[in-house]
């Protein structure tokens, strides 16, 4: 494989769960923002909020960074050359995520590449409400996730990915026979266990139907994901009464 230094640092990349207390400078700050904006975008559909209280960071990192799709700032903007928005909402979110997932994952590289470690936190999808209280977010903004960052007070090794023959396909996508699955689950499953990954979390998803035959000695990687998707969620009407709270309006065509 080819390598240099920008190859090397998104190869390093892993989660920091433990922070020193070492605080970022404004400027490395502000480098990681200009780093993430320079991201591509469809439309810079985002905004970033910054919060620097280390207690109130779920990981206790210096650095706490809320990743929102933002349709506020555009609809002012549309508004001075007086347009009105006649997109529907869904179209504008699946764009937004792109925008605010690219500059999320640039600021994450940034950060990396200045010593400071970083990990997302998926949970402000079923926040936003909160977070919009927290931060006194106008309406038409939605935190997408959270980033906390900071100088890593750990080194964990890198955590595996599949093979890269099951992630790309060339040309057409192929028949995935048994053998091919397994192979892929075999190299994160292992890989995770041989790092005792889901021990040190202490993150075992409970089972709600079924009774538990699995320890930290078998619990997976695969077992984690299945669990997650195989039992939260079922209802899309959660995230939508929280997009709604948000005045993003997903299956309704707008009006012009
Ligand atoms: C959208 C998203 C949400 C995530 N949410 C959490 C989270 O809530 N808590 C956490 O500790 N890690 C979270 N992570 C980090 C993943 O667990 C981590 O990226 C994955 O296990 C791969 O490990 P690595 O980043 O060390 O390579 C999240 C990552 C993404 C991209």
């Amino acid at each position: 494989m080819k390598n240099n230094l920008v190859i090397q640092t998104m190869l390093d990349h892993k989660s920091i769960r433990k922070y020193t207390d070492e605080v970022p400078s404004d400027e490395v700050i502000k480098t990681i923002v200009r780093a993430g904006q320079q991201a591509p975008f469809a439309s810079q559909y985002y905004s970033v909020l910054l919060l620097r209280d280390r207690e109130r960071n779920p990981y206790k990192a210096p650095l706490l960074f809320t990743i929102c799709v933002d349709s506020y700032k555009f609809e002012l903007i549309m508004a001075k050359r007086n347009w009105k928005l006649v997109t529907n909402d869904l179209t504008l979110m699946l764009f937004g995520i792109q925008d605010a997932a690219l500059m999320a994952e640039n600021m994450a590289i940034a950060g990396r590449s200045l010593g400071l470690g970083s990990c997302f936190l998926g949970s402000a999808l079923y926040r936003a409400e909160k977070i919009a209280e927290q931060y006194d977010l106008p309406k038409r903004v939605f935190p997408l996730v959270q980033l906390v960052m900071g100088y890593p007070a750990e080194d964990p090794p890198t955590r595996p990915r599949y093979p890269v023959e099951f992630t790309l396909f060339e040309d057409r996508y192929p028949k995935l026979n048994q053998d091919t699955v397994s192979k892929a689950m075999q190299q994160m499953d292992e890989g995770y266990l041989a790092q005792d990954y889901y021990r040190n979390l202490n993150a075992k998803i409970r089972l709600e139907n079924r009774e538990e035959t699995f320890t930290y000695d078998n619990y997976s990687w695969t077992e984690h994901i299945c669990r997650k998707w195989g039992q939260w969620y079922p209802d899309p009407k959660t995230l939508l009464e929280q997009l709604e709270k948000r005045d993003f309006h997903i299956t309704r065509k707008r009006q012009k």
